[in-house]
């Protein structure tokens, strides 16, 4: 029996107070949309229906190809919202309901809840938690015996319902036939004059059919995100589930209160993560590195054995065995070779530097290309805007080159193979392999030697 996944997203999110839909609010650096495609896609589950609505353009290029898009133009509530979902959903199928700002949910769950209707075949197996603070969360009223009776809205609830700390998670495999017949009965006839899909539990019952309720086995898998407190609960929950998988693969994590992670980044073994680190986007750790303390990496490359300290690292890849900071900056496109040391206070934009080299203190070193072996002494800087036009200037700076402290490098310019500039020198032309130049601006004191 096929089970159509069809994933609730075209609510306004009016609790967010924001512009932007409620299912692309970043948890861990993700969409919470992207979320629960994965749980679904984990599932092994077929293609999922979303419904759309509320910036439906911005949600449908965030999820791609991977759903069908059905659009609810006005939000009339879930069970409204299910019914626009069902014209993409063949009939004769199941239909497992997801809600799009239930992020934190596995697909082993999900396998679980389809695992039990499949076997149980019951009209309906919805997904609860018991939860300390039930708040927000429609609550699950059980009759005598303990059986399911029906779903009731905390809008909706007497004090004694309120009471109740079992939830609905917004999770259920309906029978498909049964399910499109209760739509059609539910009416808004509610505190939030809304058409209530929870509605539909109590419809089934009256039918003869059987509700099964299947607890979740940690409730922080229902948690859903409907204002900007239960956000930062979310990325709080998703950040210790990201730490915790990343701690099981073998990294040090000195304090994990501390330390921020988005879903997409790989760390490898015996890496030590210090305290006040930010690691986000698709950044990529190798082995044996120390990050931190106060390490931010954004798309950043890492290669094994290399450290960051006190530093921000962005697009940007830095070569195995090499040691960025503290108080340095790697800018978009920059590539560092191996055993390259960078910073106190270096700036590097757009830039290759190649193994072995130096750039120790105070430099900005921006669109230049740097051999191998070179140094870069203290306050070393590349002119590489020349006037006002905005177009920046390359600098080429070849092996073993030794650049002398506080020279100005006025692009666009190269610096020969093991040629020197003299301390204070601004450099406005190409200086020869070998040669020796000083001075301002910086003339030739030394020619190159022969076949320097
Ligand atoms: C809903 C449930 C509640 C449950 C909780 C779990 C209903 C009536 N209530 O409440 O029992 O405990 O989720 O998190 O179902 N949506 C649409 N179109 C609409 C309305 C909503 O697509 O017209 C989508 C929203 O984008 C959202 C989801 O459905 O992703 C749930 O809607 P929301 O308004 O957040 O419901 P809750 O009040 O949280
Ligand atoms: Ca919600």
């Amino acid at each position: 029996m096929t089970v159509r996944p069809i994933i609730l997203a075209a609510g306004v999110g009016k609790r967010m107070r924001s512009s932007l839909p409620k299912v692309l609010h970043r948890i861990c650096g993700r969409p919470m949309i992207r979320y629960v495609l994965a749980a679904v896609d984990e599932a092994g589950l077929g293609r999922p229906v979303v419904v759309v609505g509320r910036g439906a353009e911005a949600v449908q290029v965030e999820v791609g190809d991977g759903a069908t898009f059905v659009v609810q133009a006005e939000q009339k509530g879930t069970a409204h919202a299910l019914l626009v979902g069902l014209e993409a959903a063949p009939d004769g199928e199941a239909v497992l309901v997801l809600y799009g700002d239930v992020p934190l949910l596995t697909g082993q769950t999900l396998e679980r809840l389809v695992a039990h209707y499949r076997d149980a075949r019951p009209g309906v197996t919805l997904l609860t938690a018991s939860l300390p603070d039930p708040a927000g969360y429609g609550r699950i009223v059980r009759g005598t015996g303990g059986t399911v009776t029906r779903i009731v809205e905390e809008a909706d609830a007497s004090p004694d319902e309120r009471a109740i700390r079992e939830i609905n998670a917004g999770t259920y495999v309906f029978d498909g036939a049964l399910l499109r017949e209760g739509l059609r009965h539910v009416q808004p006839t509610n505190a939030q004059g809304e058409y209530y899909l929870t509605d539909v539990i109590a419809w089934t019952l009256s039918r003869g059919a059987r509700v099964d309720a299947l607890p979740v086995d940690d409730p922080v898998e229902v948690l859903g995100v409907n204002s900007r407190r239960d956000l930062a609960r979310a990325e709080a929950a998703m950040r210790e589930r990201l730490l915790d998988r990343l701690m099981d693969g073998g990294v040090t994590v000195v304090d994990p209160q501390t330390t921020y992670l988005h879903a997409d980044v790989a760390v490898g073994e015996d890496t030590i993560i210090q305290p006040g680190s930010s690691l986000e986007g698709t950044t990529r750790i190798g082995r044996g590195c120390v990050i931190g303390p106060n390490a931010r990496l954004v798309d950043a490359t890492i290669g094994d054995g290399a450290a960051v300290v006190a530093s921000t690292v962005v697009q940007s890849v830095l070569g195995e065995g090499s040691r960025i900071g503290p108080y340095s900056h790697l800018r978009p496109g920059s590539r560092i070779g191996r055993r390259v040391e960078i910073g106190n206070f270096a700036e590097v934009k757009n830039s290759t530097i190649g193994d072995g080299s130096k750039v120790h203190h105070k430099s900005y070193l921006g669109d230049a290309t740097i051999g191998e072996r070179v140094n870069i002494g203290a306050g070393t800087i590349t002119c590489n805007l020349r006037d006002r036009s905005g177009k920046k200037w390359p600098t080429i700076i070849e092996d073993e080159a030794f650049i002398g402290s506080d020279t100005m490098l006025v692009a666009p310019l190269r610096i020969g193979k093991g040629a020197t500039t003299g301390a204070g020198s601004v450099v406005t032309k190409d200086v020869p392999a070998g040669a020796v130049v000083v001075g301002v601006p910086a003339r030739v004191i030394r020619p190159s030697e022969v076949g320097g």
